[in-house]
């Protein structure tokens, strides 16, 4: 898998995930969570350039740590593309033992979903360890199109979509123009719409196509980016390939120097 920093410009990092220094030692082998606690307190330990030697200390992604002079490798990144099903929230773990995106994920990396689905929403999400490019990919700022398909109540009449086009007034603010198609495929009084989005405000999709007259009944994210769902049944996940991770970075960067220009 490639990596991804020199091909970043700077941007405010985020840190996803935190872990514990004993625990970081132990993940990138170098001693036992015990040991690794006595390599700690021993001083034999830096973060960034600065000896640690409390217990506890919160290692971010991104940290350069060190041990009696040598460098700590971090984990190895991953990339993985889940077919989400129903039924499954976008989390790392669930305190009331729900199932989560990462059980799905055949990975010992400590992955976290870039971005969420709702519970009921099926389709693609990403997983990785790259704090990096997932605070870039979730930032509405850097347009990632996100294309839904989602069965509503009602059949869909052009002003609808005109007006979702446009921009729906929502309790948090209007959102930005969607691209908005209605697909036929009307049953039972039901209709299939089909959405692209950029933006990623909670349950956004349910909200708009509510505001606009019609209920989803089924919603499900068939692109992220230019990854799509062919070939990938829900429930199923699969590594980016070297060149996906490499166009997604690519597609970030890209939003980055149009900016700058203007
Ligand atoms: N919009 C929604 O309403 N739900 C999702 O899961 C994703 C987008």
């Amino acid at each position: 898998m490639p990596t991804t920093g020199s091909n970043f410009p700077s941007l405010p990092e985020v840190h996803p995930i935190a872990e514990r220094l004993q625990k970081y030692l132990a993940r990138a082998g170098v001693a036992s969570r015990r040991k690794a606690e006595k390599l700690i307190v021993a001083g034999r330990i830096t973060v960034n350039g600065e000896t640690v030697t409390k217990l506890g200390t919160q290692v971010q992604p991104g940290d350069v740590v060190w041990f009696d002079g040598e460098p700590v490798e971090p984990e190895k990144l991953e990339y993985h593309l889940l077919n989400k099903p129903a039924g499954v929230i976008s989390a790392v773990s669930d305190e009331r033992g729900q199932r989560t995106v990462t059980e799905l994920v055949p990975s010992q990396a400590r992955l976290f979903p870039v971005g969420r689905l709702d519970r009921d929403t099926t389709g693609l999400i990403i997983l990785t360890n790259d704090g990096r490019i997932a605070h870039e990919l979730m930032h509405p700022r850097f347009e990632v199109d996100k294309v839904y398909r989602a069965e509503v109540r009602g059949e869909v009449k052009e002003e609808a979509l005109v007006r979702l086009r446009r921009g729906v007034k929502l309790e948090d603010g209007v959102t930005s123009p969607a691209e908005a198609a209605s697909t036929g495929g009307s049953r039972r009084g039901n209709s299939v719409v089909e959405l692209v989005i950029h933006e990623g405000r909670k349950r956004q999709v349910r909200r708009m196509l509510e505001a606009v007259g019609h209920p989803v009944i089924h919603l499900h994210r068939k692109r992220y980016a230019m990854l799509t769902d062919d070939g990938l049944p829900p429930g199923e996940s699969r590594p980016l390939t070297g060149g996906e991770v490499e166009a997604l970075v690519k597609l970030t960067a890209e939003k980055h120097q149009r900016r700058g220009r203007n």
